[in-house]
């Protein structure tokens, strides 16, 4: 993604993205001196017309999208609204980079299809789809892959030389050999992470009633609405506790949004999560006076 970003944008140029959004992506973005321009992911998902205005009204260069159980919404973009993204982009030239790495993860849906797959011939040559085998495998296995048209991989490929050559051989090899073992290995994965998401689920519904968020049909994490701006002194009273989770304002475009929303994600099995639902319950109850404090070493949970 950052080697996509590099090649394709030049500090200064626009760059559409969803807000909220990965994280690490913003960073990237900010770090290349892109400028965003934030459109609204919301309870509904994605708001097409409004894009479709964003892109018309600045032409950005570029626009990221993760439209398969996005991060941190886990919502999923329909069709339509796809077809129309890709035309609104083709019409102001916009490079479109499509974040497929949580598009495995689909667990109460079938998974969708390649965004690019809805174009024919040459209209595909803007789409430059991105991913890794993190969430379906390990993310430990730091393997990741771009489909983009011939000419911008040759690119792609000759700006890597620069940078470390390649990745590790031995890494693609077992990639290699994940993949083609993907059917069972997903097989065994998926009703995993759906049943973690459930049984999370549960636990935060018994421990938190008022706590809102809709359940993702894919993805690892729940987008939580916490009902109140708080998010910033829970996660580190959470932190004191021994849990690490992260709050809504590193998935917002601007600083200091989505702080009455959590992130929380399902990777975690039965038993650690319902450490975690205990301990932020017992950091609520604590009171998030002095939340402040820096926090002690952690044991990493979330
Ligand atoms: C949308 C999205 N893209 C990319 C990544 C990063 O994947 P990796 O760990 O394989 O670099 C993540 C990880 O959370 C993600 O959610």
């Amino acid at each position: 993604m950052a080697l996509t970003l590099t090649l394709l944008g030049r500090p200064g140029d626009r760059i559409a993205v969803e807000n909220p959004s990965y994280a690490n992506a913003l960073s990237v973005i900010r770090q290349l001196g892109l400028r965003a321009a934030p459109v609204p992911v919301t309870e509904d998902g994605w708001d097409a017309e409004l894009f479709g205005a964003t892109l018309r009204q600045s032409a950005p260069r570029l626009a990221y999208l993760i439209p398969d159980f996005q991060n941190p919404t886990g919502r999923l973009m329909p069709r339509e609204q796809r077809q129309r993204i890709i035309a609104d982009a083709r019409a102001t030239g916009t490079w479109l980079v499509v974040d497929e790495t949580i598009a495995d993860i689909a667990l109460d849906v079938a998974t969708p299809p390649p965004f690019a797959s809805l174009v024919a011939g040459r209209g595909a040559e803007q789409i430059v789809t991105v991913g890794s085998l993190s969430k379906g495998h390990w993310s430990g296995l730091r393997v990741g892959w771009v489909r983009a048209g011939t000419r911008l991989i040759t690119e792609l490929t000759a700006q890597r030389v620069t940078a470390d050559m390649s990745g590790s051989v031995l890494d693609q090899l077992v990639a290699l050999r994940l993949i083609a073992r993907e059917p069972q290995i997903l097989g065994r994965r998926l009703p995993l992470l759906r049943a973690q998401r459930d049984h999370l689920a549960a636990q935060l519904r018994r421990e938190f009633p008022d706590w809102r968020w809709q359940t993702p049909q894919g993805g690892m994490c729940l987008w939580i609405d916490l009902g109140r701006p708080i998010a910033g002194p829970l996660t580190r009273a959470a932190l004191r506790h021994g849990v690490r989770i992260e709050g809504g304002s590193r998935f917002g475009a601007d600083p200091g949004t989505f702080e009455h929303r959590l992130r929380w994600p399902y990777t975690q099995p039965a038993e650690v999560a319902d450490e975690a639902v205990r301990r932020i319950a017992a950091a609520l109850d604590a009171g998030l006076d002095g939340a402040d404090e820096e926090p002690g070493r952690p044991y990493w949970v979330a």
